[in-house]
Order: structure tokens, then sequence, then C-alpha cells
């Protein structure tokens, strides 16, 4: 039950949907389907609703990220240096496309527009640091550095799991 996320809010009030979502997605980093099935009881809204609008808006995400995320800036700067092959060549190396996380949630991929740094275009972010001026050759070596490192996905899921 996730009722420590309700207390801020009147019960069966459809109007506070899109700040409940963005009040659990704070606490999880994304939409675990418990926490949508309590606010749909919550503030009387089938459960599809829910789904519809989580689904609509891009803030929302209904998958937990990877212990990393990684962003390959698809701007203009960075697309006419090569960027697509930067993407091709992490999509080869982690077994998924662009917008998945790892089988073992180690890495998500992303795609970003412009991240502001087309002065070493092209750029790849990893947990905020930036890559600049990257080639495929880079890869295998940033991936290994973070590889072997964890954040708060861990201690997220097993919170959602001790609140089952
Ligand atoms: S286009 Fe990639 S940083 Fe601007």
């Amino acid at each position: 039950m996730h009722s420590h996320i309700f207390s801020n809010y009147p019960p069966k009030d459809k109007s506070n949907l899109i700040p409940l979502l963005q009040d659990v997605q704070n606490i999880y980093g994304f939409l675990p389907e418990t926490a949508l099935m309590d606010i749909s009881e919550f503030i009387g809204m089938p459960l599809s609703r829910i789904y519809g609008v989580a689904t609509f808006y891009n803030q929302f995400r209904l998958k937990p990220l990877g212990k990393n995320i990684i962003r390959v800036c698809r701007g203009t700067a960075c697309h006419v240096k090569g960027s697509a092959n930067l993407l091709f060549a992490l999509e080869n190396e982690l077994n998924c496309k662009a917008g998945e996380t790892t089988r073992d949630k180690t890495f998500t991929l992303e795609t970003v527009a412009c991240i502001g740094a087309c002065s070493i275009a092209p750029v790849i972010n990893v947990n905020g640091d930036y890559y600049g001026r990257a080639t495929v050759k880079d890869i295998p070596k940033i991936l290994k550095k973070y590889a072997s490192q964890t954040n708060s996905t861990e201690k997220i899921e097993e919170q959602i799991t001790s609140e089952k």
C-alpha cells in the first residue's frame, strides 16, 4: 500500500492523477503496477485510464531504469559528427535498443536532442558525465567503467518489494 504517498491528497479526486503519478515516480524512478493499482482505488479511476495517461506523457516511465543511464546525443551537431555510429555501437555492445534497459539492468540506453555541448560533438552522457568527441573505439572502455558501479535502483527495488 502506498498510503504515505496519498496522505497529501483527498480521496476520490481524479484531478490529482498527474501529481500522484509524479510523486510515485519521484520515489521509485518509475511507475510500479502496484502503485498504479493503489492510485486507481484511491481516486476512483479505472486502471486502464491511468495507464492511458501514464503512457501519453513522456515524463512517465512504466519500467525501472538501469543502474547507469547512457544518453547519446542525436542533435544536429552530434549527428553530423557521427552520433548514429555511436548509438549503433552501443546498441550492439549492450544488446538493447535506444529506450530500453539491458536484461541485467546495468544500463539504460536513451537518445536525447541537443545535450548542450555541441562544441565537443559527438557527445555521450553517462550518469551526468560527459564524453565529448567520442568514438566507437571509446565505447568498451566507457561501458567497463560503469558496469561495476551501482546506484539507488537496487534500493528502490528492495523498497518496492517490501511494500507489496
Ligand atoms: S547536438 Fe549534441 S550536444 Fe548539441
